[in-house]
């Protein structure tokens, strides 16, 4: 049985104004060692999701069952016992401002009633495991975001979980600070066993360290699975509006004959390109490419300037279109 089972989920809010069908119908079944990425729109109801998942949100109706416990059968008690072994971290850190690095890792283990010596003890593991040990008397205002964040997640840790939740843990961060916390969380997860479920708006998030991917759409679960199944062959309009996101973004460019080639998951990029240079002796500047790579499969466009030489260009056209991708003619400033 998975470790966390949707079935059926729910959430419907009632303001004075109006009612929000935040989750329609969700279900999903994430298996313990995953990292399960939900990524969906602004609004889309992700963070409703997982808040349901620890039921910090009840659900309208529909079931949660955590390792085999449905959650509506349990009481406030069990339930604030289950949020120890069910652990989340945030876009903003939630730190405790008045308490330093150790105050802050130590929080829920005192609500868990541990022993000072333990939670020393405990604290010192955790501040090598996210390598703060240097840090540890600092305050928050002292830290970076990335500093921060790992603050968050020794805290997170602190309880032995078995399941992380990350509401867009990533979000405020840098793409280099970004890249470090999630090596941290894939590195918790492999070593510890932790499942970790990665809320996020972002592609490159999901691409980095998922396993597996939901595409959540205005409360839909649009689809679900392996991030390469996902991510390679796309069937809804949900997924491919994510997947394809940036395609459409473009720099002005300036030159001769230029042509775009679309990328659609039928080709890898470079052996393309490498073809073209080996095979037809054509030389092309890349202009522009926002392709992504997907289990060898390359998505995305790129914007390729093509040789002085008229026949070369025509060439290049014809070889592009014989290796099945889309090609079309772009003028320096329409693109
Ligand atoms: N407590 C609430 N009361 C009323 N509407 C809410 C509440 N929380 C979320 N919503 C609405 O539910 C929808 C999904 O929100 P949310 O789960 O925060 O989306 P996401 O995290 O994907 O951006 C939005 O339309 C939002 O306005
Ligand atoms: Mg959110």
């Amino acid at each position: 049985m998975a470790l966390i089972e949707l079935k059926n989920l729910t959430k419907t809010f009632v303001t004075k104004t109006q009612s929000v069908n935040a989750l329609k119908d969700i279900n999903l079944s994430i298996e313990k060692g995953d990292i399960y990425g939900i990524i969906g729109m602004s609004g889309a109801g992700k963070s409703t999701l997982v808040r349901c998942i620890n039921y910090l949100e009840r659900p309208t109706s529909g079931s949660v069952i955590i390792d085999g416990r449905d959650l509506s059968t349990m009481s406030q008690k069990d339930l604030r016992q289950l949020r120890q072994q069910v652990s989340m971290i945030f876009q903003h850190f939630n730190l405790l401002q008045q308490r330093d690095v150790r105050g802050n890792i130590a929080f829920a283990m005192e609500i868990a009633c541990m022993k000072k010596a333990d939670i020393d003890r405990r604290i010192d593991e955790l501040l090598d495991i996210v390598s703060l040990t240097e840090r540890q008397h600092n305050y928050p205002s002292q830290l970076s975001g990335g500093q921060q964040q790992r603050v968050a997640i020794a805290r997170a840790l602190s309880t032995n979980p078995k399941i992380i939740l990350c509401d867009e843990a990533t979000s405020a961060l840098d793409p280099q600070t970004t890249q470090q916390i999630l090596s941290l969380l894939k590195d918790i997860n492999q070593r510890m066993g932790i499942t970790i479920v990665i809320i996020t708006h972002e592609m490159s998030v999901v691409e980095s360290i998922c396993s597996h991917v939901a595409i959540i759409d205005e409360g839909h679960l649009a689809e679900s699975g392996p991030v390469e199944a996902i991510f390679s062959q796309p069937k809804t309009d949900a997924a491919k509006r994510l997947i394809f996101r940036n395609v459409q973004k473009t720099d002005k460019l300036i030159g001769d004959r230029m042509v775009r080639i679309v990328f659609d998951g039928q080709q890898a990029d470079e052996p393309v390109i490498a073809e073209l240079i080996s095979q037809c002796h054509i030389m092309v500047n890349i202009q522009f490419a926002d392709t992504r790579n997907v289990g060898g499969k390359a998505f995305g466009q790129m914007i390729l300037q093509l040789p002085e030489d008229h026949l070369q260009q025509d060439k290049a056209i014809y070889f592009l279109k014989e290796m099945g991708l889309k090609v079309e003619e772009v003028s320096g400033h329409a693109l």
